[in-house]
């Protein structure tokens, strides 16, 4: 389609940059970008919430609170360390999949994340 640019890989930091529970925020071809380490899995997001455009991964890496079965009225804390919280009006985002957890049909943008000798590597 005219006007797409073909996915391009970007080296964002050395793996042992970005430990369990680490985050980095990088500008790729103009696009903030941040990439999250979750338990020794790596994911990268779009730094632009999907609400109003805020700086998504600037917020938090959290849990959530979630009812203990549907319509119950007793919650729990659950999803600890899984969940971002958006820096601007709290909206919770799953790390690994993207899902809003107010609105499943609303997701953060994902990219491709992979290790390659020893370097975080991007693709957008
Ligand atoms: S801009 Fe992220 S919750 Fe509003």
């Amino acid at each position: 389609m005219a006007g797409e640019r073909a996915p391009r890989a970007h080296v964002v930091c050395r793996a042992d940059e970005l430990p369990p529970g680490g985050r980095v925020l990088v500008n790729l071809d103009g696009r903030s970008v941040g990439v999250f380490n979750i338990d020794g899995q790596l994911h990268a997001l779009h730094n632009r919430c999907p609400h109003a455009a805020g700086a998504l991964c600037m917020g938090p890496v959290t849990g959530t609170t979630a009812p203990t079965e549907a319509g119950a009225r007793t919650f729990v804390y659950t999803q600890a360390n899984h969940i971002l919280r958006c820096a601007w009006h709290g909206w919770e985002f799953e790390i690994e999949s993207g899902r809003c957890l107010s609105d499943d049909r609303v997701r953060a943008k994902r990219f491709k994340v992979a290790v390659d000798q020893g370097q975080v590597v991007v693709t957008i």
